[in-house]
């Protein structure tokens, strides 16, 4: 009997990618699938993390990377003793780390986050007189305490990708296009550029900002993050003017280099059964890795269930 193959892709991925996926989405909705997926095989056109979240969701699946090098610097600048340490060192905060962290680095956790759900299970904590600390990504950890005032100790990693963004480009590039201009960024991107989005947002956040836009029909929307995203909000919006953030002077080349190993002959090949399998996660790693993302899974799903239709015409 031939094999149940279920692929994934992540929207930083090349638009032929994400093509071949029977699912595209965000990390959260990556997560969601991989869980309830009724697969033999998973393939995950992302990067490891995603991949291992994938495993640790559904150990019964076998699931393949496509290509072994597709990490992220958010977990290789990680170094899980010294975070041991960290968390050791403030054992009466609770300690919320960012998805994008190694199965290892999960078990040290208490509750894993996405950039859809991290402001909300933040809010949660604090509203429960919890004291919090936030790992591994820096920016992220640093606009969360900006926006709402928190005082969080904040574990120094960052992605590489998204730190390019500077507020000087940024400014140059806005002031360089005539007419009304938005900015809408990622939230692993550096604090001034943040304070200055008209929206801050995962990769799903950010696609529906794009679709509902409703202002100038002129304007130019300038996007900081991956440009893998570009290729759907044009998809949704042709109408409108979808333009990547500057970084520098020089190459503006703000693509991640490790969802960008996923190519149409190593997804095939996966979908062959070749590839990195994720099969090196002990029982007990993965174990410990799944708790705190089953109550991140948990309290996300409760907000879905709870969220309310937008309402067809809006009350005067
Ligand atoms: P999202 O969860 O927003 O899709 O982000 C994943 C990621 O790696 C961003 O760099
Ligand atoms: Fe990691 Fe950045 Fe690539 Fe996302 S874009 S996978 S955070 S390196």
């Amino acid at each position: 009997m031939s094999k149940r193959v279920v692929t994934l892709a992540h929207y930083y991925t090349a638009p032929e990618i994400q093509q071949m996926a029977d699912k595209v989405g965000d990390s959260l909705e990556l997560s969601l699938y991989a869980r309830d997926a009724n697969a033999d095989v998973i393939v995950f056109a992302g990067v490891r993390f995603m991949a291992e979240t994938a495993k640790i969701l559904n150990p019964q699946a076998e699931v393949i990377l496509p290509d072994a090098g597709s990490t992220c610097s958010l977990v290789t600048q990680t170094d899980v003793k010294r975070l041991k340490a960290w968390r050791d060192k403030h054992a009466d905060h609770v300690h919320v780390s960012y998805i994008n962290s190694s199965a290892e680095h999960k078990a040290l956790s208490d509750w894993i986050v996405t950039s859809r759900n991290v402001d909300d299970i933040i809010a949660h904590l604090y509203a429960q007189g919890q004291k919090v600390i936030f790992s591994p990504d820096r920016n992220m950890g640093a606009y969360l305490n900006y926006q709402y005032g928190y005082d969080m100790p904040l574990w120094s990693a960052v992605c590489e990708v998204h730190d390019k963004f500077n507020e000087t480009a940024l400014n140059e590039g806005m002031a360089a296009v005539a007419g009304p201009r938005y900015l809408i960024a990622h939230p692993e991107s550096p604090l001034p550029v943040l304070k200055r989005a008209d929206y801050v947002g995962s990769t799903s956040g950010m696609l529906n900002w794009v679709k509902q836009f409703d202002r100038e029909p002129d304007a130019t929307l300038f996007v900081a993050t991956e440009d893998g995203i570009l290729y759907n909000m044009g998809l949704a919006r042709p109408d409108l003017k979808i333009v990547q953030a500057p970084i520098y002077a020089g190459c503006q080349c703000n693509q991640c280099p490790y969802m960008k190993l996923n190519n149409v002959e190593r997804v095939q090949r996966a979908q062959a059964g070749e590839g990195t399998r994720i099969d090196y996660l002990s029982h007990e790693q993965m174990d410990a890795a799944r708790l705190p993302i089953e109550r991140m899974l948990a309290f996300s799903e409760a907000q879905m269930r709870q969220a309310k239709p937008a309402p067809e015409v809006m009350p005067a």
